[in-house]
């Protein structure tokens, strides 16, 4: 697809003070994902020709988070104000294209409004502002009888009159690269900050006859910063609120629509049902009619249609098939991957288990390498020894097995077809296809009359 002639600055160089952390402001999360991240999938998604971050504390490790994306760096070694931010960009500005300006920790900007806001800059300058009830420590929106801008007058440098202006400038412009770059050349640090503002560029707009416009948006979130733990606690609650609302247009089921976290992607199909306090991490995929039980955690999945997850459950990059039962209480682990009905119980823990149709571990079990056939049932408290301390060992099930209670299966072993294997057997040996296999104490003895142990009394 053809590039859209536009080049988009974000500005990400601010150390975040408030934040107090080590880690770079940006680099804290909103909805399991950076907040800088949120802000360069809106800048990609308007296909731009540049993305430039203006990037100062913890440099490396912001671009370490970026590795694969197309950005253009550029560091502001010292930072005086956003003006002089925006200047460090000019060398990479392309020429016969639009700037977007962004700000790296607003990570609810809205790539509808953006693409309104270049739309209407194709021969001047427009402003995303807003109407701020309380606007104090923002550059506030100096409108003349026209209703077109003629200034961004900084608080700390407002007078009384300009002080009552409840309209702000949210720091998202855009205006022709060309008219930007003449502009930041005359920037002046004579203010009540000593900082290069970027707010000053209105002043030359209007000095070069460039109509200045601004546009309000009604949605805060979408031109809030974060600055702070409790900014980041809150936006990330909007964040949520939002993405359950988009679940329960597309038909899933919130039981408590603010008592889901969605860290990642959740693609879930019509009828899915979710409880309360679930947690889903990285890409998770519900097929049509899921049942998700309260307080499961699951990252990095695929629950195909008609599957009941039982409540406490925990799954983590595995799939279920169809019409399965997991849980309440059970934990999948990485390499799993259990095919249509299937049932796993409270207390089961499978790790790169492959199990198909129709087989049961319904208790206390633990199963890890393993391949599991069809139609077997696992006994509780079967555990599959994959590890000798040193290396891991594979377990194969096959069809129709039927596995007695408290097993131990020592790896490596085969289990043959159709095989049953008695209760408390420790098997170390491949059994026979349709045969009984037994390993126990040869007898079972009875001692009459005994007397369990007595607590010695001191
Ligand atoms: C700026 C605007 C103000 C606006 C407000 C909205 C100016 C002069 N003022 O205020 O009109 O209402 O944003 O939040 O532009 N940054 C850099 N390098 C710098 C300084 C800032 O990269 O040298 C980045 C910060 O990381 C941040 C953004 O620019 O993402 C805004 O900086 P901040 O200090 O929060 O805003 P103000 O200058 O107070
Ligand atoms: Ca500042």
């Amino acid at each position: 697809m053809a590039k859209t002639p536009l080049n988009i600055i974000i500005l990400a160089a601010g150390k975040g003070t408030r934040m107090r952390s080590n880690q770079p402001k940006v680099l804290h999360q909103v909805g399991g994902k950076a907040i800088l991240a949120h802000v360069i999938a809106c800048a990609q998604s308007l296909n731009p020709e540049k993305v430039i971050v203006i990037y100062g504390y913890g440099g490396e490790q912001v671009q370490a988070a970026f590795a694969n994306e197309q950005i253009t760096w550029v560091e502001q070694k010292e930072q005086l104000g956003t003006g002089h931010a925006v200047q460090q960009a000019v060398p990479y500005l392309d020429d016969d294209t639009n700037t977007l300006i962004l700000l790296g920790d607003v990570p609810l900007v809205d790539a509808a409004s953006c693409e309104q806001l270049v739309a209407a800059s194709q021969n001047k300058m427009v402003i995303q502002s807003f109407n701020k009830p309380d606007p104090t420590g923002y550059g506030r929106i100096i409108r003349n009888q026209q209703g077109l801008v003629t200034a961004i007058v900084e608080h700390k440098d407002a007078n009384e009159l300009q002080r009552q202006v409840n309209e702000v400038n949210t720091g998202i412009m855009a205006m022709p690269s060309r008219h930007l770059k003449s502009w930041l050349a005359r920037l002046s640090n004579e203010n009540a900050q000593k900082e290069y503002y970027l707010t000053d560029i209105v002043g030359f707009a209007v000095e070069d006859g460039i109509d200045v416009s601004a546009a309000v948006t009604e949605d805060e979130w979408s031109v809030t910063g974060v600055n702070s733990k409790q900014d980041l606690a809150l936006i990330e609650r909007v964040h949520q609120h939002r993405n359950a609302a988009a679940l329960l247009q597309q038909g899933v089921m919130l039981l408590d629509p603010a008592r889901i976290d969605v860290r990642g992607e959740l693609d879930a199909d019509q009828d899915v049902e979710i409880d309360v306090g679930c947690i889903f991490e990285g890409k998770v995929i519900l097929g049509e009619g899921v049942k998700v039980g309260a307080y499961c955690v699951i990252k990095d999945a695929t629950i195909e249609a008609g599957t009941t997850i039982a409540p406490y459950t925990h799954i983590l990059e595995a799939s279920v098939g169809r019409n399965s039962r997991v849980g309440p209480f059970a934990r999948l682990r990485p390499g799993t991957t259990l095919a249509a009905q299937t049932h796993v119980g409270n207390f089961v823990e499978l790790k790169n288990a492959q199990v198909d149709v129709g087989s049961k571990i319904n208790h206390l079990s633990y199963v890890g390498d393993a391949v599991i056939g069809q139609k077997v049932n696992i006994g509780a408290g079967t555990i599959t020894c994959n590890y000798d301390g040193a290396n891991k060992f594979k377990t194969v099930i096959e069809d129709n097995v039927f596995v007695g209670s408290d097993t131990q299966l020592v790896a490596p072993v085969n289990i043959g077809k159709g095989g049953t294997i008695a209760a408390g057997s420790t098997i170390t040996k491949d059994t026979p296809a349709d045969a009984l296999t037994l390993c126990r104490a040869r007898e079972q003895k009875s001692i009459a009359g005994w007397q369990r142990p007595q607590k010695i009394k001191k």
